[in-house]
């Protein structure tokens, strides 16, 4: 029998506590401005990065989990949500303004798994490590893992902010000095994040019922 790899399960999490002045005062809780909340400003990063890990491929269903905090006047302070596929993966998030620092993102799959602690804004910024175990098992006598997961450190001569800026010139650059049409991979990329962005909150306001997701 071949036991194809596959991916099963993504966890991520973003998370922050904001000080008072910010939940009282900043765009990201008032209705009329940026009402997504948390939601719309750290749980889409979660979003992105499940959907990197899902080839961009849509999930069937969104459910948002029981127990969302929501402030007076409605604006998304903490929630999570679960992610389905129809063939059988899942992905859940956490993310809120109510707790300390976390950029968690574990991808598991049949034969191996890949962890990383710094998802949107890594420890330091001229590099970034996950850790990735490939068919690890039970070490004899159950006292260990072997393989043990092995360390990877990624080294980059630009932080993402300004290779963000570089990207976003060049594709300027491209439309300007060459005529050619705008690329789709990015707007294909923001939209299916803020599909799923969206359809969070809307199983949140029907009382965390699922939401289908058309493809
Ligand atoms: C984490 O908790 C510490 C101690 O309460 C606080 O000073 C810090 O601002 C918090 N940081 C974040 C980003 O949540
Ligand atoms: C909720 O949002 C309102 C409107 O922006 C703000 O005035 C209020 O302080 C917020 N309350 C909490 C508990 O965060
Ligand atoms: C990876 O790094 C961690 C933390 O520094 C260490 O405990 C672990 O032994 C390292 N793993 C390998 C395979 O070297």
């Amino acid at each position: 029998m071949i036991i194809r790899a596959l991916l099963i399960l993504v966890q991520s999490s973003f998370t922050f506590a904001a000080e008072s002045d910010f939940l009282e005062n900043d765009i990201r809780v008032k209705p009329d401005l940026d009402a997504l909340g948390a939601l719309g400003d750290a749980g889409w990063y979660c979003i992105r990065a499940t959907l990197l890990a899902a080839n961009y491929e849509l999930p069937k269903s969104v459910l948002a989990l029981p127990g969302a905090i929501l402030n007076k006047s409605g604006v998304i302070l903490a929630c999570s949500a679960s992610l389905h596929w129809e063939d059988g993966r899942v992905a859940t998030f956490h993310t809120s303004f109510l707790a300390n620092l976390t950029m968690d993102f574990i991808a598991v799959g049949t034969k191996g798994t890949l962890t990383l602690h710094d998802l949107v804004i890594p420890f330091e910024e001229k590099e970034a490590a996950y850790t990735a175990a490939t068919e690890s098992n039970f070490a004899e006598l159950f006292t260990g893992w072997v393989p043990l997961p092995s360390n990877h450190t990624v080294v980059t001569d630009f932080p993402q902010d300004a290779r963000m800026v570089n990207e976003f010139s060049r594709l300027v650059q491209c439309i300007k000095n060459e005529n050619a049409k705008p690329e789709m991979k990015w707007p294909t990329m923001s939209r299916k994040t803020q599909l799923i962005t969206d359809a969070v909150k809307t199983s949140i306001e029907r009382g965390f019922q699922p939401v289908e997701i058309a493809s």
